[in-house]
């Protein structure tokens, strides 16, 4: 199969196994711990841009499309459910979404699985049935507008007060000889938004936890983890304490992979490269695909190096710069500028040093360290956690290969990191 520069190049989320550059044992490993009877709850971490709802995705496609449930050794009858949280902003919007997609069919749609299978039109019925039942017995169902403006030629009531478990029953009943794997996106609104209400949600989960194991998976990201992660606390305190949560670490792709992808896209824009242009990029976009992504879009609009690498740390920037506007709490934005101007700098930073650089106490300095650990910027010991902050910062520099002597490719200055020359020897900085 080829593809055009433009799906190769794509800044939107993928879902096709062919266009995850460097994923496909992650692909194949998933796809094997979801078919898993003890493993019910799955939570993908990785940094920005990484391609975490994509990996997400693709596996929702694998397990659903016939070519490629072939081709993984996918024996189970799929149904899947894709909810981004970021639009959801209580327990009844997300029993009233997940009807809905259940219905609907909405995610094989959108996955472009062309053919509807015979099985998820069954379970699409049986939600239906269910609800009408429910509805004659008069169970805080509504033949609301909601679903009234759900036009599906018959009318039915739509749930308009069920709650999150009652939907799990549904959702259960309704599935018959069928799987469904549920992927909840941008997790961490449900951390932000919901207050009171996080809990309806983890009881959500530990209820299919631990009575819906064998039919009904969830599979969980989040474009900030560490809220993420808050919400699914397995403190004693907790709703899911005692729960098994199956965490999956994604991380940049291989030099190789990263490589065939930049290659793959400016074949097929017909571009010229070189070892050198095609190094530099590797070690300036620290292998991240989505950063990867931007930087060929862009060098196949402009063919100018530069321009591409200059826009590429724009659009990362202006990402990263996005969440630390969405911090609710923050006061001082120009403290956060110049904070995280010294931990790119410094690739570590204490609250003793912030407070002098800022010239504010260290209660302050804390507080801002405590904010940049919330949105992933820094890990607990205050390091850089995430090299995507770095797109914030343009620090280059050129190198010539300490093995060769002969290679050069750009780096990023400061930091110490795997990086390629052009004489493709890889080395440790
Ligand atoms: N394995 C991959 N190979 C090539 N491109 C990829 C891959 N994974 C993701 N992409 C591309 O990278 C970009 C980011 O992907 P995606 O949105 O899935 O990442 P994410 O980790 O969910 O990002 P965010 O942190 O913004 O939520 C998109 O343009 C996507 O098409
Ligand atoms: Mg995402």
């Amino acid at each position: 199969m080829t593809f055009s520069y433009a799906e190769i190049f794509s800044d939107k989320e993928r879902f096709i196994p062919e266009l995850l550059y460097g994923r496909q044992n992650d692909l194949k490993k998933l796809v094997n711990l979801v078919s898993k009877q003890d493993l019910t709850l799955f939570f993908i971490k990785g940094p920005r841009r990484s391609g975490k709802s994509s990996l997400l995705l693709t596996l929702l496609k694998i397990l659903s499309n016939g070519e490629y449930k072939e081709k993984f050794g996918v024996k189970d009858y799929w149904i899947p459910i894709m909810v981004k949280l970021d639009a959801v902003s209580s327990p009844i919007s997300l029993s009233n979404l997940l009807l809905r997609r259940g219905i609907t069919n909405y995610t094989l749609k959108k996955l472009n699985v062309r053919k509807i299978p015979t099985y998820a039109k069954a379970f699409s019925e049986k939600i239906e049935e269910q609800l009408s039942t429910a509805k004659s017995l008069g169970g805080g169902v509504n033949l609301g507008s909601v679903g009234a403006s759900f036009n599906k030629g018959k009318s039915f009531a739509f749930p308009f007060s069920l709650d999150l478990s009652l939907v799990a029953d549904i959702l259960y009943e309704a599935s018959e000889n069928s799987k469904i794997i549920i992927m909840f996106d941008e997790l961490q609104y449900v951390y932000e938004n919901w207050k009171g209400d996080r809990s309806l949600f983890l009881q959500f989960l530990k209820k299919i936890s631990d009575e819906y194991y064998d039919k009904i998976k969830v599979v969980m990201t989040g474009s900030i983890i560490r809220p993420a992660e808050l919400l699914l606390s397995k403190d004693y305190t907790e709703e899911l304490h005692g729960r098994h949560i199956e965490e999956y670490d994604i991380r940049e792709i291989s030099f190789e992979d990263a490589e065939k992808m930049l290659i793959d896209g400016f074949n097929s824009a017909k571009i010229s490269y070189d070892d050198y242009i095609i190094s530099s990029a590797l070690n300036l976009t620290f292998r991240i695909p989505g950063w990867l992504a931007y930087f060929g879009k862009y060098y196949v609009e402009t063919k100018k190096f530069d321009n591409a690498i200059s826009k590429s740390y724009e659009e990362m920037g202006s990402q990263i710069k996005e969440e630390v506007r969405k911090l609710k709490k923050i006061k001082k934005k120009e403290y956060y500028d110049k904070a995280i101007d010294v931990l790119v700098k410094k690739g570590k930073l204490s609250p003793t040093e912030l407070s002098k650089e800022l010239n504010i106490s260290t209660h302050e300095a804390e507080i801002i360290l405590n904010n940049l650990n919330y949105i992933d910027f820094i890990d607990e010991k205050g390091e850089l956690s995430d090299y995507t902050v770095i797109s914030l910062k343009r620090d280059f520099k050129e190198m010539q290969c300490p093995v060769c002597n002969k290679g050069k490719a750009l780096i990023v200055e400061g930091l110490h990191y795997f990086v390629q020359f052009s004489c493709k020897h890889i080395v440790k900085l």
